[in-house]
């Protein structure tokens, strides 16, 4: 990857899934550190730890699963819900304003054209800093998926390699 951006066959590099032990290895070690790493975010589970380390060292972190694939009965969240209604907003919109607020670069899924036009619509509105805190406080620091430092998880990923 370096030597494709040295050889301006890449305007930057991307990495995914570099907690901050691997996320620290791979800055000690490489010569053009990563512009972007990608890693499971959302309001359950949102890095906070991570995201320091990776601002310290200037690389953007983004969001996979920002909606946690709806794990967590997500788009019920009553916090979500509660700041919505005061905005005209859903739940995803909040969580997705939630984290831009954050610093977090996102990347929702979706198949459907009208919540792909919701996910986008969610310049108009700003949360303040108690309905920041409020959201703050649902983070448990633990994955909604799996920990990428598991064996058994690494074994599986290299299976289907
Ligand atoms: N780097 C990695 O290791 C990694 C791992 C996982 C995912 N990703 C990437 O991350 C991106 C995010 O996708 P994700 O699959 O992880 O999940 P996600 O964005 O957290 O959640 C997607 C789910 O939310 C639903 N949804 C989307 N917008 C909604 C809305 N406004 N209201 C209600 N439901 C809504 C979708 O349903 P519908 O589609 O039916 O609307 C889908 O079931 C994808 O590009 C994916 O490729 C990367």
């Amino acid at each position: 990857m370096e030597e494709a951006y040295k050889a301006g066959k890449v305007r930057a590099i991307g990495v995914s899934n570099f907690y901050p032990d691997r996320y620290l290895d791979i800055v000690h070690f490489s010569e053009v550190k990563p512009a972007v790493n990608q890693v499971e975010t959302h309001i359950f589970q949102q890095q906070k730890v991570a995201k320091e380390y990776m601002k310290k060292n200037g690389t953007q972190i983004m969001s996979w699963g920002p909606f946690a694939e709806g794990k967590n009965d997500y788009f019920n969240t009553p916090a979500l819900k509660e700041i919505g209604a005061k905005y005209g907003k859903t739940a995803a919109q909040v969580a997705l304003r939630f984290l831009l607020q954050s610093g977090v670069v996102l990347i929702p899924k979706s198949v459907h054209k009208d919540r792909m036009e919701q996910n986008f619509d969610i310049f108009d509105f700003e949360l303040n800093e108690d309905e920041m805190k409020k959201l703050e406080a649902l983070d448990t620091g633990e994955s909604l998926f799996f920990s990428h430092h598991d064996p058994k998880t690494v074994e599986w990923f290299m299976s289907i390699i």
